[in-house]
């Protein structure tokens, strides 16, 4: 709704009152118009002020309408309408003006601006475009480039950058409502004729065409595949090249296009995934969210490799005192400076005070004795870690959470190493760990709600999305990646390069291929978890049982690389080879090539061609499958957790909604019938074999994703 008031006895304050961000919905749009056409034909009102309740302007059209039958009046002509009204009308902007939000101030004559606002038009990361007149307004009132890297982008900027770029008018510290009903009574009878930023011409730069031409190729390389980015860069040359009647024709179109796509559905998914993963409850009940975190003050991280350095960068950011331990003095020297660097880098970037005497380092594990939650990230070893839980359980306060940030091992056995095994959780980041936003937080069997929701908590506070994800080898994220990966190393053996695995999954969407992927983190963090395992023993990496372990097909390709101490960029050859130690760019290896032919050739392996779509088929749903067997077993507590945890931590496209949504889009009916396919064709790989649950789902009637949940519960007999 939008609230409608006088002030001063000849300004309409309208309210925009739709929590919690006074979102579009159809039901404020008719409100708009309504309260408008009142303050136009009162003859005592001489201007209008549009402002937005609890101090946000407006989030935007509103998303939970969207593909719903709910209709309204139109935003377009809604905005036309304040444009051409013969009265002065003053956006009155605090907290938020975003997607329509904006469009509604830009609409406006004059916008005045909170100093602490946002604003946006972050359409392009729901796969839309600013289709209320947005893609031609902003071009025409702050040019071409800025309003194009604002639209590809979505970026959010300040009050500030706001002024600088001219979006808006002036900037105040005191309540902007306030102010722009002054600012109101000031112009009130002044005209209008240069208000209207539809009738604007677009400054363009003189070399228009390179500008654009530019823009796509970014936009192409930034989100392979994805249609929105490139749809903005379209509706801009519309604003560009055309006048704004046309220009609009040109927004319509291609937001038509963009409205109707399965890549508009799946951002809008991701959105929403994204939000309620903190809150759902665990298969068995427990709710994270009804357990209050536990307030944390300072915070200790053990051992200052890859992970624990980002993770001490993470706190300190956060605002967290960190204690940070490292044993070794080369490395913690190294760890000092490396952390040192990356803070200031990150200031500087962020605009902000550089805060480094947050942490304190010490080669010692004693100084941890009065924190309230030690993060440990020392090698991935069992043994090892289990000695550390056992020294933090003897040494640290009563109450210290103790978290493990182990990429998989069982938290179960290290909780057990502890006086108090509900204080254990893990915390699993992803590198680098100051960067990636992705947090799986993972709860063992005793592990209290309230030692999950404070290390959620934590989480959120460093800027995180955590999700809460049961115990199992490899947790959610890196347990479906085995499968993947498995599939990539069979197809080598079959006949496929790594290029060509890495080529086809490129072009659906990751940003890296899985090679290009085990290259960059190191081919011997596997090899030395699988040798701790018992999966690798020299002996059994040729002859007739190097292909089976345990009665299942097994690659030893991995294993064989990394023999020959080839652990991928760092030491300059892996899958691909690299300039140098350390290079970053991955060139096709002839040696390589042959390797796989000889090996090929010892083992009766006849190469066959193989094409993209197997490719895809066969990683894509051995993964899939592999994420209905964890909602099967209650690892996850819904597919959006497992979405959220692939988009945010492992580069699924988010056009692709993340691997479950995709299994919905896909049609969960043909997942299973390519499954069974390939499963009849690999009977040795297990992985192929379709999950129960897939089978359940199918059986009734493929239900949408949001409808899952009510499915796994089910028993069979039910179905
Ligand atoms: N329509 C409907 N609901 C919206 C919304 C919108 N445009 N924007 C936010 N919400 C809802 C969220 O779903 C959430 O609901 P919940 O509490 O039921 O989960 C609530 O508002 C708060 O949002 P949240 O993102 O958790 O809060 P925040 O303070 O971190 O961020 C925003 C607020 C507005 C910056 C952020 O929600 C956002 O970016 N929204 C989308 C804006 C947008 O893209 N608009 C253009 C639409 S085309
Ligand atoms: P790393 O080898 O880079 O660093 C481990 C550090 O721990 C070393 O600096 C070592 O000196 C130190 N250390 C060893 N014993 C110690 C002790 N007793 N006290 C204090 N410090 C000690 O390893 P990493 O890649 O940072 O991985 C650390 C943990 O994080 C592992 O469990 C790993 O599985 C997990 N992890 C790694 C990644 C990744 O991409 N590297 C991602 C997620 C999780």
């Amino acid at each position: 709704m939008a609230l409608y008031t006088r002030v001063s006895g000849s300004v309409s304050v309208i309210t925009l009152q739709n929590p919690p961000v006074n979102a579009l919905s159809a039901a404020v749009r008719q409100s708009i118009l309504n309260t408008m056409e009142r303050a136009l034909s009162e003859p005592e009102v001489t201007s209008v002020v549009i402002c937005g309740q609890n101090g946000k302007f407006c989030g935007g059209a509103d998303i939970k309408e969207f593909g719903s039958n709910v209709r309204g009046p139109d935003l377009v002509p809604l905005i036309h309408r304040i444009e051409s009204a013969a009265k002065p009308v003053v956006a009155a902007i605090e907290g938020i003006a975003l997607g329509g939000g904006l469009e509604l101030a830009l609409g406006c004559h004059y916008r005045i601006a909170h100093s602490k606002a946002k604003l946006g038009l972050p359409e392009v990361t729901l796969g839309l475009l600013p289709g209320a007149g947005g893609s031609q307004r902003l071009p025409r009132l702050i040019g071409i480039p800025a309003a194009l890297e604002l639209i590809t982008t979505g970026r959010h900027v300040t009050a500030t950058e706001a002024l600088q770029l001219g979006i808006v008018d002036e900037v105040t510290e005191r309540n902007a409502v306030d102010a722009a009903v002054k600012f109101a009574l000031s112009i009130a009878g002044k005209s209008l004729d240069s208000r209207r930023i539809s009738t604007y011409p677009c400054p363009c730069p003189p070399d228009v065409d390179a500008v654009f031409e530019t823009a796509m190729q970014r936009v192409r390389q930034r989100a392979r595949g994805a249609i929105a980015p490139v749809a903005c860069v379209q509706a801009l040359r519309a604003a560009a090249t055309l006048p704004y009647t046309q220009g609009m024709e040109k927004e319509r179109e291609l937001i038509n296009v963009l409205l109707t796509s399965g890549q508009a559905r799946a951002l809008q998914y991701c959105f929403f995934a994204q939000r309620v993963v903190g809150r759902w409850s665990t298969p068995s009940g427990a709710r994270w969210d009804t357990s209050k975190p536990r307030p944390i003050h300072r915070a200790a991280v053990v051992g200052l490799g890859t992970m624990g350095r980002g993770i001490t960068v993470a706190l300190a950011q956060a605002g967290f005192s960190v204690v940070a331990v490292e044993t070794n003095e080369k490395q913690l020297t190294e760890a000092k400076q490396a952390v040192s660097g990356m803070l200031e880098r990150g200031a500087k970037r962020r605009g902000v005070p550089l805060s480094l005497n947050k942490i304190i380092y010490s080669h010692k594990i004693q100084p941890v004795t009065d924190v309230d939650l030690v993060i440990e990230a020392v090698f991935e070893d069992m043994a090892l870690k289990k000695t550390i839980f056992q020294q933090l359980s003897a040494i640290c306060k009563p109450g210290t959470f103790l978290c493990t940030n182990t990429s998989g091992l069982d938290i179960d056995e290290l909780a057990a190493q502890t006086q108090n095994p509900e204080l254990v959780v893990g915390m699993h980041f992803f590198a680098p760990a100051h960067v990636m936003k992705l947090l799986e937080v993972v709860y063992g069997r005793k592990s209290s709600p309230q030692a999950v929701a404070t290390a959620m908590e934590i989480g959120k506070k460093m800027d995180k999305v955590s999700v809460a994800v049961g115990n199992c080898s490899g947790f959610v994220g890196n347990r479906m990646l085995k499968s993947y990966l498995e599939q990539a190393f069979f197809l080598l053996e079959e006949g496929a390069t790594p290029e060509l695995v890495d080529e086809a999954l490129e072009e659906f969407g990751f940003a890296m291929g899985v090679f290009r992927m085990s290259d960059l983190s190191g081919l011997d963090v596997g090899w030395k978890v699988r040798k701790a395992s018992g999966l690798v023993a020299i002996e059994a990496l040729t002859g007739p049982s190097a292909r089976v372990r345990e009665g299942r097909r097994y690659s030893p390709l991995g294993d064989l690389l990394c023999e020959q101490q080839r652990f991928g960029q760092k030491t300059g050859r892996g899958w691909y080879q690299y300039e140098k130690p350390g290079g970053r760019v991955a060139v096709p290896d002839p040696w390589l090539h042959r390797f796989l032919e000889e090996y090929r050739g010892q083992h009766g392996l006849v190469a066959r061609r193989i094409d993209h779509q197997e490719v895809l088929d066969r990683c894509l749903y051995a993964l899939i499958n592999e994420g209905f067997r964890i909602l099967e077993d209650g690892i996850a507590a819904g597919p959006e957790d497992i979405d959220v945890i692939y988009v945010l931590g492992y580069g699924w496209p988010r056009h692709h909604g993340g691997p479950m949504f995709y299994a919905g889009m896909v049609g969960l009916n043909k997942v299973l019938e390519r499954l069974e396919h390939y499963h009849q064709v690999h009977p040795d790989v297990p992985n192929l074999q379709p999950c129960c649950l897939l089978r359940k789902l199918v059986a009734s009637g493929s239900p949408p994703i949001q409808k899952w949940r009510e499915v796994i519960k089910k028993p069979h007999s039910q179905l």
